[in-house]
């Protein structure tokens, strides 16, 4: 973490989990377990249907609600899609795009990442943009260059002041859901040359604006480690999000200097 040049920010991803009935119990026993003194943006990305009872629930907690998926059109004939202005009505203030479960189960390319995160930033919303490597492609030493390539990609056409309000999360494909973290050594490495990418697109102030989360197999145990690196702003969890309990607890992880 660097708080002198960027925001720390803990974000859940609740995947296609809970109901709508559990997001009010969830946040009652998330703010008893909350450390008192916090220091870093907390968010929930729900399934789109629970989004507004997050809102609601989380006012009382200081957390913000988010989306896990946009569409990249404005409106009309496209149905099942959820549009920015319908994640903005609701009170979404991020929204995830380019999981790799949405890239891999949707077939979501590169550009349409790109054009999501501007459907975004159009609308005010602070894109979660993830990226990361296959363990086949951590094995062939693909991993910099193929990470790299995501970023480029993800960011075409995204200005130097749209810039700073993205968040980019690093999520290793082999570490998701597996119990197999990164190492904080492999996390650092790769946030850092993500961190080196925007330096290359947008200049240095930019580069150190932006914050750049860590996911995959993130716990309480694992996350301080993880958050003591330089380059690892924060942390994009799954299963640990959907426990109040360990939650707060990475919460209070970002506590440390
Ligand atoms: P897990 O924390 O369950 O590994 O999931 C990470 C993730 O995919 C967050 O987007």
């Amino acid at each position: 973490m660097n708080r002198k040049y960027r925001k720390t920010v803990i974000a859940g991803n609740w995947k296609m989990n809970q109901l709508n009935s559990g997001v009010k119990p969830f946040i009652e026993e998330l703010k008893a377990n909350m450390p008192k003194a916090r220091n870093c943006d907390v968010v929930l990305c729900t399934p789109a249907v629970m989004i507004q009872a997050m809102v609601r629930a989380g006012k009382d907690c200081r957390v913000a609600a988010g989306g896990q998926d946009v569409s990249k059109f404005e409106k009309g004939a496209y149905t099942g899609e959820i549009s920015a202005d319908m994640l903005v009505d609701v009170g979404a203030k991020y929204c995830i795009v380019g999981h790799s479960e949405r890239r891999e189960y949707h077939h979501e390319s590169d550009s349409l990442v790109n054009e999501k995160a501007k459907a975004l930033l159009s609308r005010g919303i602070v894109p979660i943009i993830c990226v990361g490597e296959s363990l086949e492609q951590r094995e062939k030493e693909l991993t910099m260059s193929y990470v790299a390539y995501q970023v480029r990609a993800a960011l075409a056409g995204i200005d130097a002041a749209q810039i700073r309000r993205c968040i980019i999360a690093y999520e290793p494909i082999w570490a998701i859901g597996t119990g197999r973290t990164a190492t904080a050594e492999q996390a650092q490495e790769v946030c850092s040359e993500i961190r080196s990418v925007i330096r290359k697109l947008y200049g240095a102030r930019s580069a150190r604006a932006v914050s750049i989360l860590y996911g995959g197999s993130m716990n309480a145990k694992n996350a301080a480690e993880l958050l003591a690196m330089p380059d690892i702003d924060g942390g994009l969890i799954g299963g640990a999000s959907l426990k109040p309990v360990d939650f707060a607890a990475i919460v209070a992880a970002t506590a440390q200097e």
